[in-house]
């Protein structure tokens, strides 16, 4: 067993504790950034005179042929090491020997794996922003070609007012704007470099942390040591932004859902997206969606589990904290995943154009213009609200639009009805006269800003 910390033990660990221990089965996708920073280690503490500089090029040179070997797969992360730590070591003494030995000189695995995480999870930001602007650039693509397609906007899944389907999907554009903008501002704040801070109290060798921090892209090192190995704060704040951009994603889910359904029938999803049922022939079924939808679950699971891990915590590293890997993983996988085919499924989507604006038509969404309409008449606001509701109470019996009835019919509630009532309540005068900033008839210069905003 490569274990690092055998001297002061007389016998091996009982096998069901070093199964129950190990966390190589899960850190092994560590690997390269653990060697990104032994790589930075080794050469601050050859330029530091902590080791000779020939020591410092054979630990280099020697690390390198391991992630070399690694990402040819000619090595495997198989053997009986406790963790991703232990495992590269090892393989550096057995590849050039005792000076293998001398890389973990003024550190220790609680600052080695505080940076790991903190790299990893840089990466995984840098990754899934990327994914977001792919996906918020799919959405202005589709709100491009549907800002003439009318739709019905419900409140309480009612329908309520009319708009265009380029409007409802600036909706989403929002939200997962403000995504990016939150991965962003964390990346910002976690950019400091923990490595050197030691077990918790720093070390007495002259290690130069800032020179290690520039090298690995950090913006400096942190200044605190025991917070340095025992924050988490970082990962917290990540699976937060997962969760949300997971929720952002499971509403947009329940759209497609229902619009999917053969009630709605507002949207058509490709074949390549969509699934079957192995009894009911005539099925096509929205399993993007749904997954998407079920998948939420768990990285609000990973952002519960990680909080709870450390609510109990006292200062500083405690292994506790080796619970945060697998849930975070786990979150960034399904994050990753989630958006990459979800982008690929709207891509693809295709509207029913006439059943969204006939959809529109019906439902009396003019009902609120039929009331402005009255008001620009000269009627208090809440007059027009009762003449108008009254008036859809009678369309109701009728069986008709508010459009159906004569202006003589609409006199005997109003005398301020008149024949440019039909122009006033029409979908396009809806829709496009409504041109208060971030209205629907405003919604080419919206374009333009996300445009802008998503470079
Ligand atoms: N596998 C450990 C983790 O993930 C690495 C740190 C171990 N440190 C220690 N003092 N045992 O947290």
């Amino acid at each position: 067993m490569a274990i690092l910390w055998g001297g002061r033990f007389t016998k091996d660990n009982d096998k069901e504790m070093f199964d129950f221990n190990e966390s190589l089965s899960f850190d092994k996708r560590l690997y390269k950034v653990d060697i990104t920073g032994s790589l930075a280690h080794a050469e601050m503490l050859g330029k530091q005179g902590i080791i000779s500089i020939e020591e410092a090029e054979d630990i280099t040179k020697g690390l390198k042929s391991i992630l070399g070997d690694i990402e040819s797969d000619s090595l495997k992360i198989n053997s009986a090491a406790e963790d991703i730590h232990s495992f590269v070591e090892a393989e550096l003494i057995k590849r050039i020997g005792d000076t293998g030995k001398k890389l973990h000189t003024g550190r220790s695995r609680n600052d080695q794996v505080a940076l790991d995480m903190k790299l990893y999870t840089r990466e995984q930001i840098d990754s899934i922003t990327l994914l977001l602007k792919d996906f918020i650039d799919v959405i202005i693509y589709k709100m491009e070609e549907n800002t003439d397609t009318y739709m019905p906007a419900f409140t309480h899944l009612q329908k309520a007012q009319p708009t265009n389907l380029a409007h409802y999907l600036g909706a989403y554009v929002e939200m997962f704007l403000r995504d990016k903008d939150r991965l962003k501002d964390i990346r910002k704040r976690m950019n400091l470099s923990p490595l050197g801070a030691g077990a918790l109290c720093g070390t007495t060798y002259d290690l130069d942390r800032d020179f290690v921090a520039e090298k690995l892209g950090f913006d400096t090192a942190t200044f605190n040591s025991m917070d340095s190995v025992s924050d988490r704060d970082y990962l917290i704040e990540t699976l937060s932004a997962i969760s949300i951009i997971m929720m952002h994603l499971s509403r947009f889910s329940e759209e497609i859902i229902i619009w999917n359904s053969n009630e709605y029938r507002f949207v058509e999803i490709d074949d390549a997206y969509s699934t079957g049922s192995s009894i009911m022939p005539q099925k096509k079924n929205p399993d993007v969606a749904e997954l998407v939808r079920g998948k939420t679950g768990r990285t609000y699971g990973a952002l519960i589990s990680l909080l709870t891990t450390m609510k109990g915590l006292p200062l500083a590293y405690n292994k506790d904290m080796q619970e945060d890997k697998e849930v975070a993983f786990d979150a960034m996988d399904t994050v990753s995943k989630c958006i990459s085919i979800f982008t690929k499924m709207l891509y693809t989507l295709k509207f029913n154009n006439d059943v969204l604006a006939e959809s529109a038509m019906k439902g009396y969404t003019n009902a609120t213009d039929a009331a402005d309409y009255l008001v620009k008449k000269g009627m208090p606001f809440r007059d027009a609200h009762s003449v108008i509701g009254r008036l859809v109470l009678l369309c109701l019996e009728k069986d008709c639009a508010i459009e159906d009835l004569s202006v003589s019919k609409l006199k005997e509630l109003s005398e301020l009805f008149d024949e440019d009532v039909y122009d006033a309540i029409s979908l396009k005068t809806c829709v496009e006269r409504r041109m208060t900033k971030g209205a629907p008839g405003e919604i080419k210069k919206a374009i333009e800003h996300y445009k802008d905003l998503n470079k």
